[in-house]
């Protein structure tokens, strides 16, 4: 494995692993996305089941969408950026040896074989966690190795304070573990197939716990991260608050832990469990409002920079998402709300205002800053091209969680419509129909999404490529000069 330094005075940092995990986080977010243009296009057309039966039928199909960009695309994204983050804060070459290259084939090898299990219909059939044992066994290995990577590199930091980012990265890391293993405790009854080791609510309560925490730390914990540290830098400026950020960290991780329970609201559930987890929900409104307006006030003094500068527009937004997807999940908490809300596409729209406009824009705004870092260039190979990339993401973001909006809200009141007499207003089929429409404004708004992921992966390969070319120019007038 190769390694890079670059000015002389720094450490020799390991800078391979990051420019592996930085070009699979493109690769899996081009592919996590077309699977989700096309699951979101079967809902319009429904003849695209049937294109290679039974294996893209929506049901098989949609876990690989949601694990490909959750686990893939963002899981990728985290290994990338803190890998990057704990070397340069803590000023010292990763910790590990063969576990680094171990947890990046590892990773992968989840990832390939998750693309393979689950068009063949093997499942857990627990939401986010429906990976096969023997696949999660090997999930359990590359995450302790990660751990141990991620912590013996602070323990051997060379800087005497550890830096917020890593604080987020570290409660990451060490939640996802305690997460995966509870939740995927099982019986197996054959190599692809085992039971639950829990039953009935329990079991209900112990998946959501998983669920909603795999949201918590997953697709929030690790992402602040990567604002600590990418915001900042890209804007010059330092981090406006760092009371607020510790504030922010021990609040988000002591009450994240208990509001699982909301997305059990009117089930088995003891009615106790569903009023705690609502207000619990409610309460983290406020730390999560603190973290965006820190990272937001980092800009004071180069909002300026805004518009030049693409990357930075990329990091931005996404705390904007940020707070619009933690002001709406807390209102769907309340039971009253969700009532109408559940089993909606209002969920879905919230899902992917906190999954595109969130955790995909603040991936996409730290890879275009460290791929110019990985190859010693100044900027992308096209600015221009970061640029339009932004539009087409903000723009299908903002059609997605519209056209899901509409649809939601439209399904809950549909649903719950009564005639004088007491009998439904309208049939199931009814408010399906009535669905098409935004499910079509869907596809628009995704295709856009997609659409700008594959100019930026033109434009890493073009950076990349032109680096490899500069280096070898580089050394070939070393070699004429040496001879
Ligand atoms: C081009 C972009 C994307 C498109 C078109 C898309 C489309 C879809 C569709 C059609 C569904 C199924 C909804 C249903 O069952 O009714 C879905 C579910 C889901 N997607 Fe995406 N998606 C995209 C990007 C992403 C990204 C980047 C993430 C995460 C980082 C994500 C996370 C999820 C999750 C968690 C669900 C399950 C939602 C739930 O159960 O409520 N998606 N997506
Ligand atoms: C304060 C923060 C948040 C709270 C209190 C919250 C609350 C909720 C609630 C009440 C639901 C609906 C449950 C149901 O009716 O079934 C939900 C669903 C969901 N939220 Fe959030 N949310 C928050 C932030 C986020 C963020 C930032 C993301 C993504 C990055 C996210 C991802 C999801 C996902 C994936 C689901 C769908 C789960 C499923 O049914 O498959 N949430 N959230």
């Amino acid at each position: 494995m190769s390694s890079h330094s670059i000015a002389g005075e720094q450490p020799d940092y390991d800078f391979d692993i990051v420019r592996k995990f930085s070009v699979m986080t493109v690769i899996w977010g081009v592919f996590g996305m077309a699977m989700g243009v096309l699951i979101a296009s079967q809902l319009v057309w429904p003849g695209l089941n049937d294109l290679l039966q039974p294996y893209t039928h929506f049901g098989r199909l949609r876990p690989l969408h949601t694990n490909a960009v959750i686990f893939a695309f963002g899981g990728c994204a985290l290994f990338a950026t803190s890998y990057y983050v704990v070397q340069r804060t803590c000023q010292t070459r990763l910790f590990g040896g063969i576990l680094v290259p171990f947890t990046f084939w590892g990773w992968q090898a989840v990832i390939v074989l998750a693309a393979i299990t689950l068009p063949m219909g093997m499942t857990s059939a627990k939401e986010y966690a429906e990976l096969e044992w023997p696949i999660d066994l090997l999930i359990a290995a590359v995450w302790i190795s990660y751990a141990i990577v991620f912590f013996g590199t602070i323990a051997t930091r060379k800087t005497s304070h550890i830096y917020v980012a890593n604080w987020f990265y570290g409660a990451f890391i060490i939640t996802i573990a305690v997460l995966h293993i509870v939740n995927s405790a099982f019986i197996p009854v054959s190599l692809t197939k085992s039971y639950s080791a829990y039953a009935g609510a329990m079991d209900a309560m112990i998946q959501w716990w998983y669920g909603h925490n795999a949201v918590g730390f997953f697709l929030t914990a690790g992402f602040l991260g990567m604002m600590y540290y990418f915001v900042p830098k890209q804007a010059g400026r330092p981090v406006y608050s760092y009371q607020l950020s510790i504030v922010h960290f021990w609040a988000l991780i002591s009450l994240y832990i208990w509001a699982g329970s909301h997305h059990l609201h009117y089930s088995a559930l003891p009615d106790w469990a569903q009023s705690l987890g609502m207000v619990m929900s409610l309460i983290l409104l406020a730390p999560s409002w603190g973290g965006m307006i820190n990272g937001i006030m980092t800009l004071s003094g180069a909002w300026h920079k805004l518009r030049t500068d693409p990357t930075l527009r990329f990091l931005v937004v996404s705390l904007s998402f940020y707070g619009m997807s933690t002001f709406e999940g807390p209102m769907m908490a309340i039971k009253t709300v969700n009532a109408l809300s559940h089993n909606t596409d209002w969920t879905v729209g919230h899902v992917h205002s906190g999954a595109l406009g969130w955790v995909a824009m603040i991936s996409i705004g730290s890879v275009y800053h460290l791929l110019p870092v990985l190859s010693n260039r100044k900027e992308m190979w096209s600015v221009g091209l970061i640029n339009a990339h932004f539009w087409l993401a903000t723009i299908g973001t903002v059609l997605y969680i519209a056209s899901m909006w509409v649809n939601g809200i439209m399904q809950g009141l549909m649903w719950r419509a009564f005639n004088a007499d007491g009998t439904l207003t309208y049939n199931f089929v009814e408010s399906v129909e009535a669905s098409t429409p935004g499910y079509f404004v869907r596809v628009i708004g995704g295709a856009f999404f997609l659409t700008g992921m594959l100019l930026m992966a033109y434009n890493m390969f073009r950076t990349l490529s032109a680096a490899k070319e500069a280096s070898a120019e580089t050394s070939a007038t070393a070699d004429a000069r040496t001879a």
